[in-house]
């Protein structure tokens, strides 16, 4: 059979539209994370709910690569939008992601972000994502939705709701958007040498300490990742 498409989410929202729409489910378990291989509109794929966050992510993208095989990795999900123009409802596509908060400065002055990856030949701080299915997805985007933001996603390990803070991911890292496990996820891809893609549909502004606007809207913002993912798998 063809090597499947790997897609990950962190929370069940993120992941229901896509299980539900898929056929020939079948089920397995790894690292107490499951695993949902099937089709979806005909295309072979393997779906899994890593929960949030960044370690969380890395085993998840890890197992799917040691148990199946993918062809590429796509992390679908909701996130934080940051800066003026990325608003509630957005998609952003990541041409690169950075782990925001790995931060060895005290030790050796590298700048934050910037990490050695396993068998990398140099330290990198802007994990690059894959840059023909970014634009196959974001034209995708454009076509379903009018828009789609193409930049680098931030990923940290702390959900934001803090306005200054957003200010720092935008100067530091040009960052669009932020969220729990992109670069995580692009992070084991890169290492086993698998393409990977983030998806994301903003549901928050990254300001408000109470999280009311995500709660309200990460249904809805979710379900826009997933609607735009079942319309472009067969291009992938
Ligand atoms: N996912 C969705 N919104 C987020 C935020 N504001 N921070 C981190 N992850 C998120």
């Amino acid at each position: 059979m063809k090597q499947p498409i790997g897609i990950i989410g962190a929370m069940k929202v993120e992941v229901d539209a896509i299980l539900a729409g898929m056929e020939s489910k079948r089920e397995e378990l790894h690292g107490g994370m499951t695993f949902t291989q099937g089709t979806l509109a005909g295309v072979p794929c393997v779906v899994s709910q890593c929960s949030p966050g960044k370690v969380n992510a890395a085993l998840c993208a890890q197992a799917m690569a040691d148990f199946f095989s993918p062809r590429l990795v796509l992390n679908i999900g909701v996130a934080g939008g940051i800066g003026e123009n990325v608003h509630i409802g957005d998609v952003v596509i990541a041409t690169a992601c950075v782990q925001y908060d790995f931060d060895t400065t005290a030790l050796d002055g590298c700048p934050i972000g910037e990490m050695s990856l396993p068998g990398a030949e140099a330290p990198l701080r802007e994990i690059p994502c894959d840059e023909a299915l970014a634009k196959v997805l974001a034209a995708a985007s454009e076509k379903l939705y009018g828009h789609a933001h193409l930049g680098v996603v931030a990923t940290g390990d702390r959900f934001v709701a803090d306005p200054q803070f957003g200010e720092w991911l935008q100067k530091e890292f040009g960052a669009l958007a932020c969220e729990m496990e992109g670069g995580a996820i692009a992070h084991a891809c890169l290492v086993n040498h698998v393409p990977c893609v983030v998806l994301r549909t903003i549901s928050d502004n990254a300001h408000d300490s109470e999280t009311v606007d995500f709660v309200t809207f990460a249904q809805d913002s979710a379900r826009k990742a997933q609607e735009l993912l079942k319309t472009v798998i067969t291009q992938l």
